[in-house]
């Protein structure tokens, strides 16, 4: 369970979005992850495959071999590596392709690492080149190439690393060039979650958080959580939150939806953003297709943004096509906003209402 910490003034001064606020609902969130993989909900395939390769490193006494992790994000790819390193008994050392800036930040992490250890590179393609091309050394024959001194009289030194594991995670798997991808000895894939394991989630979630849910409160907010075990623990601390300070702190369905309603999730989990993108396309550019940069500067979101986080799941409800001249609208997204495909016969009075 989290600890609470001593409020400080700047808390009072911005209770609802302060640091303060966040850094208590991280703690919580971490509280809620597995630590091994029979305690993982869903990713089936993923989970079966990992536990053979696991079992059989142990048994070699190897260490494991290179893991990329590919997915949408909040679907589990952190939580993953470090179930990984805690069932292979190793220490994980945890990064970001950003924050690496400078050949000797890489060269300086993998001199620290020990024989077995995890090293995690979260958002790896976001590594720079010059950075990249230090990991394939690494990664094959475990050496580091080190160039010493500047201009002719530059030398280049080899030194021995210890065996380790390097576990990538990607939101863009077609942004890893074919050198990196190459060298991990396991790749995976990570889908949205269906909404019956979500259900599930929710309800091991309530359980750590001491909340009291039905089977048909889970229900609604798995349903609501666009697939994504990260929003599903965000929206239950939420509907708690209504539960608690509206009702008799129970979450039912009824509950549930009036909290989410409140909140403007809507029947498929989609919030401001993302509608505002669909009626955008729609309105402005005909339903598309029109191009992402363009999208971008309508509805003022960051370019990335809208590509790793908003239209995969758009595209994965049908809601949006990716097309070479563009995004496209499809219909199921002017149904569910009521609004009239064109040339088609006037079905507003059917509207099936969002929320
Ligand atoms: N919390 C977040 N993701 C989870 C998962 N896949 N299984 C169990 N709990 C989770």
């Amino acid at each position: 369970m989290a600890k609470k910490r001593t409020p400080t003034p700047d808390d009072e001064d911005n209770r609802l979005i302060g640091r303060g606020a966040a850094d208590d609902e991280q703690q919580i969130e971490l509280s809620l992850r597995p630590q091994y993989l029979r305690e993982y909900i869903g990713q089936k395939k993923v989970k079966d495959n990992l536990r053979i390769f696991i079992k059989a490193a142990l048994a070699r006494g190897e260490s494991l071999d290179h893991v990329l992790l590919n997915g949408p994000p909040g679907l589990g790819k952190t939580t993953l590596s470090q179930i990984v390193a805690r069932e292979m008994a190793a220490k994980i050392h945890v990064t970001a392709g950003p924050v690496i800036e400078k050949p000797g930040d890489l060269a300086a992490m993998l001199t620290n690492l020990e024989e077995g250890d995890v090293l995690f590179i979260d958002e790896i393609h976001r590594l720079h080149p010059a950075i990249e091309e230090i990991l394939y050394p690494a990664m094959e024959d475990f050496e580091l190439d080190l160039i010493i001194g500047q201009g002719p009289s530059a030398r280049s030194v080899k030194l021995d690393l210890p065996r380790f594991t390097l576990i990538g995670a990607t939101t863009r798997a077609g942004l890893i060039t074919a050198p990196l991808r190459g060298r991990f000895g396991i790749n995976f894939h990570l889908d949205f979650y269906p909404i019956e394991d979500l259900q599930i989630i929710v309800l091991r979630s309530a359980d750590i958080l001491g909340v009291e849910i039905d089977d048909a409160g889970a229900n609604a907010i798995a349903r609501r959580s666009r697939g994504t075990p990260r929003i599903v623990n965000r929206l239950l601390r939420r509907v708690r939150d209504f539960a608690e300070v509206e009702y008799e702190g129970k979450i039912t369905v009824e509950v549930a939806e009036d909290a989410l309603n409140r909140m403007e999730v809507d029947r498929f989990g989609l919030d401001e953003v993302d509608r505002k993108m669909l009626t955008t396309i729609i309105e402005k550019f005909g339903g598309g297709p029109v191009g992402v940069s363009t999208i971008s500067a309508a509805i003022q979101e960051e370019k990335d943004a809208i590509e790793e986080i908003y239209e995969p799941y758009l595209i994965q409800i049908g809601f949006i096509n990716r097309t070479p001249r563009g995004r496209v609208v499809m219909p199921a997204a002017y149904q569910h906003l009521g609004i009239n495909l064109p040339g088609a016969p006037n079905q507003l009075s059917d509207q099936p209402g969002l929320f």
